[in-house]
């Protein structure tokens, strides 16, 4: 196992549902965030894909220009769901209760995870769910900045550095035989700290990536 049993811990600890309970809106991070992820995904994924956006909302941040075969979404909140205009289809389950994806073997070309890895108590099972539902050559994108809902985050997360956050996820990763080597993107914040605290933008932008090799 890679986290010990209090680095999974929340200061938050009650069902992560009752949080999600009531719709939120509005976007995460900042736009310059949001264009370097949409830009990624405009990279990296084909048209015709049949795509996972898991812990999602309103947005998926996909190129509107690109048209996939079909697009899954998954989350805590049902009505934020329904109004994501990129979901042919939703459903709502707590990761941290079950991990097991409601999906056969093989099934997606691409996985996605924006600004949520943080809240995932038991990273280890999730990440084997996302190999497992992968087609051999798919890709599992992975995108983070340093904002989260403090008291919903894992004590590891809470705890790290950005530096040591990239290594975590890197690890998830490399917890699952059958992955490629994660490769990381980076584009630190332009902005001083105190701005970024005042919202004065520069979110940092962090991916890590990799594909299922077999
Ligand atoms: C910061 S929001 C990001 C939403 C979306 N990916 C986006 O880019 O706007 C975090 C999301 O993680 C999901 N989430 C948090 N805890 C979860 C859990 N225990 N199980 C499943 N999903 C969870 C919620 O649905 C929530 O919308």
């Amino acid at each position: 196992m890679l986290l010990r049993p209090d680095e999974r811990a929340k200061l938050d600890s009650t069902d992560d549902k009752l949080f999600y309970s009531f719709p939120r809106f509005v976007t995460h991070v900042d736009d310059g965030f949001l264009q370097q992820l949409t830009e990624l995904y405009r990279q990296r994924l084909q048209p015709k894909m049949h795509i996972f956006d898991m812990m999602s909302s309103w947005v998926s941040h996909l190129p509107e220009e690109m048209v996939f075969s079909r697009v899954e979404g998954h989350g805590l909140n049902s009505e934020e769901l329904a109004r994501n205009p990129r979901l042919d289809k939703y459903f709502v389950q707590n990761l941290n209760e079950n991990p097991q994806l409601p999906y056969s073997d093989r099934e997606f070309d691409a996985v996605l995870n924006c600004v949520s890895v943080q809240y995932l108590q038991y990273p280890e099972a999730v990440f084997s769910e996302i190999h497992r539902i992968l087609k051999p050559g798919g890709i599992a994108i992975i995108s983070f900045s340093n904002r989260m809902f403090y008291q919903k985050a894992i004590q590891a997360w809470r705890d790290s550095s950005e530096q040591h956050r990239v290594q975590l996820v890197k690890s998830y990763f490399t917890s699952v035989p059958g992955f490629s080597t994660p490769e990381v993107i980076v584009r630190a914040s332009q902005t001083p700290n105190f701005l970024q605290w005042l919202g004065g933008g520069g979110d940092p932008f962090y991916a890590v990536i990799a594909y299922r090799e077999n």
